[in-house]
C-alpha cells in the first residue's frame, strides 16, 4: 500500500484548471520530488492530501484512509508555503502546543536541535527573521514524530549552513523509514534528496522517474537543464 495516493486527481477553481487528472504515489521510505513552474499545481496537489482542499473528482488517500481523517493527520506533518503562525506566541510555546496534539512527539529539545531554533527557543514568533520563522515551520512539521512529511518549498530564505542542515535532516527522515513529498524549485536540492521526481506543468504530470531518468531523457546532465527541457517540449506538443 502506498503512503500516499493521488489517482486521477482533477480541481478547478473558477476558469483555472488547477490539476487535469494527476496521478502521484509516495511509498514508504521514499522522497518524491514534486517539480514545476509557478502555478503548475504543485500545492494544490498538497492541500488535498493533507484534506485542506477536495478534488472534484479522483481519489485522494494517506496511509489507505481519506487525507482529512484522524489517521491520516496523526501520522504526517506539513510545511506549508503560505503558513499562518500567531505572531504573539513564543518559538517554545509553539512547538508545545503542536506537539500536544500528537500520541507520540519528539521531545522539545529534540525538536529544537532538529530545526536548528537553540537560542531563540523563548522569541516570539513576529520577532523572527524570515529564515529563523521557516526553521519554526519546519519544527512544527516534525514535532509530531510524522510517518509522511509535505514539504511545500521548505528552503526559502534558509541560509547555506540552515538550508544544509535541513537537507541532513530530511535525508536522516527518509532514512529511518519516512515518507516525504517536497515541492521545491530548486533543481540541485531535489537532485541532492529525491529518489523519484515528478514534473507537473500546468495541472498534468509530463515525466517521472529517478533524477537519473529524468536526465537521461533529455539528454542533459544537470537536472535544471532537463527540467526545462521538458518544459519546452511540453510546450511545443501543446501547440501541435
Ligand atoms: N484558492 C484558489 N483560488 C483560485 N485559484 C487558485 C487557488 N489556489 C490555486 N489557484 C490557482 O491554481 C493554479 C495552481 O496553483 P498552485 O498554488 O497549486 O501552484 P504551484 O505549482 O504551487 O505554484 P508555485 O510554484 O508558485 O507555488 C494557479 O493558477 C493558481 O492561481
Ligand atoms: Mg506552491
Amino acid at each position: 500500500m502506498p503512503v500516499a495516493e493521488l489517482r486521477r486527481v482533477t480541481k478547478r477553481y473558477g476558469a483555472i484548471e488547477a490539476l487535469r487528472g494527476i496521478d502521484l504515489r509516495i511509498d514508504r521510505g521514499e522522497l518524491l520530488a514534486l517539480l514545476g513552474p509557478n502555478g503548475a499545481g504543485k500545492t494544490t496537489a498538497v492541500r488535498i492530501l493533507l484534506g485542506l482542499a477536495k478534488a472534484d473528482s479522483g481519489t485522494a488517500a494517506v496511509f489507505g484512509c481519506p487525507p482529512a481523517s484522524q489517521e491520516a493527520k496523526l501520522r504526517r506533518g506539513a510545511l506549508l508555503q503560505v503558513a499562518k503562525v500567531p505572531e504573539t506566541l513564543r518559538v517554545r510555546e509553539h512547538i508545545e502546543l503542536f506537539s500536544s496534539y500528537y500520541p507520540k512527539p519528539l521531545a522539545l529539545s529534540e525538536t529544537i536541535r532538529a530545526a536548528g531554533l537553540g537560542g531563540v527557543e523563548n522569541r516570539l514568533f513576529g520577532d523572527l527573521s524570515g529564515g529563523q520563522k521557516q526553521r519554526v515551520l519546519f519544527a512544527l512539521a516534525i514535532c509530531g514524530n510524522p510517518d509522511l512529511l509535505f514539504l511545500d518549498e521548505p528552503t526559502v530564505g534558509l541560509d547555506v549552513e540552515a538550508r544544509r542542515a535541513l537537507w541532513g535532516h530530511i535525508r536522516g527522515f527518509v532514512g529511518r523509514g519516512g515518507s516525504v513529498l517536497l515541492t521545491t524549485h530548486h533543481m540541485e536540492e531535489a537532485d541532492a534528496l529525491a529518489n523519484r521526481v515528478a514534473v507537473i506543468n500546468q495541472g498534468r504530470i509530463i515525466a517521472e522517474g529517478t533524477p537519473a531518468d529524468i536526465k537521461a531523457r533529455t539528454a542533459q546532465t544537470g537536472l535544471e537543464d532537463a527540467f526545462l527541457e521538458l518544459l519546452k517540449e511540453d510546450a511545443m506538443e501543446e501547440v501541435a
